[in-house]
């Protein structure tokens, strides 16, 4: 049997720097209640019109693949995962493939759309794939670019302050040494309270997009016409429906749940325990739920890493970006039990526990 180990990281951070300061200039908001609230006192914004949510990518995917000491054509498999892709199709996978410049069509290329999650989908579908004999080294990409796509007025504060974009990037690798890489992945999903944390227009809904079927909403849609739906309308962008909604209590009593139950699993499948993980990489969502995580578990400050107070909330990018500043600042090191974990939209959730 193969193990799945990661053979190198990557992550690229735009230069731009944006303080919570700089916020205040836009909407009702201050450094105050985001550092307390979330821990964030900074985030980067890519350079609009020049970079893009693959282009970001290419940055992370080079040095990961650079790092992993092998050639760009020796990816046999490109898993990427983004909530705010450059096309509404194709994604950015394809787009990925082109920017690194790999001919070869062999490769295969895989979107994930499982938001702040999807690194940890796209890690287990990875390490199923090198388990399988199918693949021997495989591409796995977070990256977002939400400044693009996110609501600059005080109506959006409660969202817009907590979101950054940048990249991460593995190249996950097969491996024949026994207790090496990935020794467990577990993931979740309750789509109960999908829209809780949405982003829902444009869509293919009409309306129909909460959990009652039978009672659409009225946004406007031309329902006489029997062809021709448009997928946004004036009244979905006069609510702002094009624009990320949250629930931040509901989501953060979930996740402070969510993390220790699925962390939980994976030592459990493993036969390990909290004492046994050298590093836990929490999805940056918010310092807080990372410290509740931690207490909840007992482990100590070093045990943890968080990198939200530079960057922000990454969403798909935060794992790997984490993951790889943490290996650059020498807290990772061969040998180590690593844990990566999730929670976010959907609701999907995962964890990851591994041997450096
Ligand atoms: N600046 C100033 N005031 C604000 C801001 C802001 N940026 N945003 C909201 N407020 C105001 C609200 O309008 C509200 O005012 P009111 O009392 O006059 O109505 C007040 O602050 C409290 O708002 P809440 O939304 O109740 O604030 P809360 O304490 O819940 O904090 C937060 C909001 C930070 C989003 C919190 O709920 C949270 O951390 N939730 C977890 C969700 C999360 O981390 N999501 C990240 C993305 S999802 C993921 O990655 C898992």
């Amino acid at each position: 049997m193969y193990q799945s180990k990661i053979a190198g990281l990557g992550k690229y951070l735009p230069e731009r720097i944006v303080t919570n300061k700089d916020l205040e200039q836009v909407m009702d908001t201050s450094d105050e209640w985001i550092q307390e609230r979330t821990g964030i006192r900074e985030r980067r914004y890519a350079e609009k019109h020049k970079e893009t949510t693959t282009s970001m990518a290419t940055q992370a995917s080079l040095q990961a693949i650079e790092r992993a000491g092998i050639d760009k054509e020796e990816v046999d498999f490109i898993i990427f995962a983004t909530l705010s892709p450059d096309y509404y199709f194709p994604g950015c996978g394809v787009l990925l493939q082109r920017e690194l410049g790999i001919t070869r069509t062999e490769v295969g290329a895989l979107d994930i759309r499982n938001q702040c999650s999807g690194f940890l989908y796209a890690l287990s579908i990875a390490d199923q794939y090198i388990k399988s004999g199918m693949y021997k080294n495989i591409l796995v990409v977070g990256s977002e670019m939400h400044s693009m796509g996110l609501d600059f007025s005080t109506r959006g504060r409660g969202v817009t302050v907590i979101f950054g974009d940048g990249a991460g990037a593995a190249v996950v690798q097969r491996s024949e040494v026994n207790g090496q890489g990935i020794l467990s992945s577990r993931l979740h999903s309750d789509g109960t309270y999908a829209e809780k944390l949405s982003f829902i227009a444009p869509g293919s809904h009409g309306g129909y997009h909460n959990d009652k079927l039978d009672q659409p909403i009225d946004y406007g849609f031309d329902t006489d016409s029997p062809y021709g739906e448009i997928f946004i309308t004036q009244k979905m962008l006069d609510e702002g429906l094009h624009y990320p909604h949250m629930e931040g209590q509901f989501v953060f009593k979930l996740a402070v749940t969510k993390f220790p139950e699925v962390i939980n699993e994976v030592l459990e499948d493993a036969g390990l325990q909290t004492s046994d993980i050298d590093m836990l990489i929490p999805h940056q969502a918010n310092l807080r739920i990372a410290s509740f995580v931690q207490k909840r578990l007992g482990l100590s400050e070093d045990q943890v890493f968080n990198n939200i107070q530079k960057y922000g909330n990454t969403t798909a990018a935060s794992v790997p970006i984490a993951f790889c500043e943490a290996w650059e600042a020498g807290k990772i090191k061969a040998g180590d039990l690593v844990c990566l974990a999730a929670f976010g939209s959907g609701f999907t959730w995962g964890a990851a526990l591994l041997r450096f």
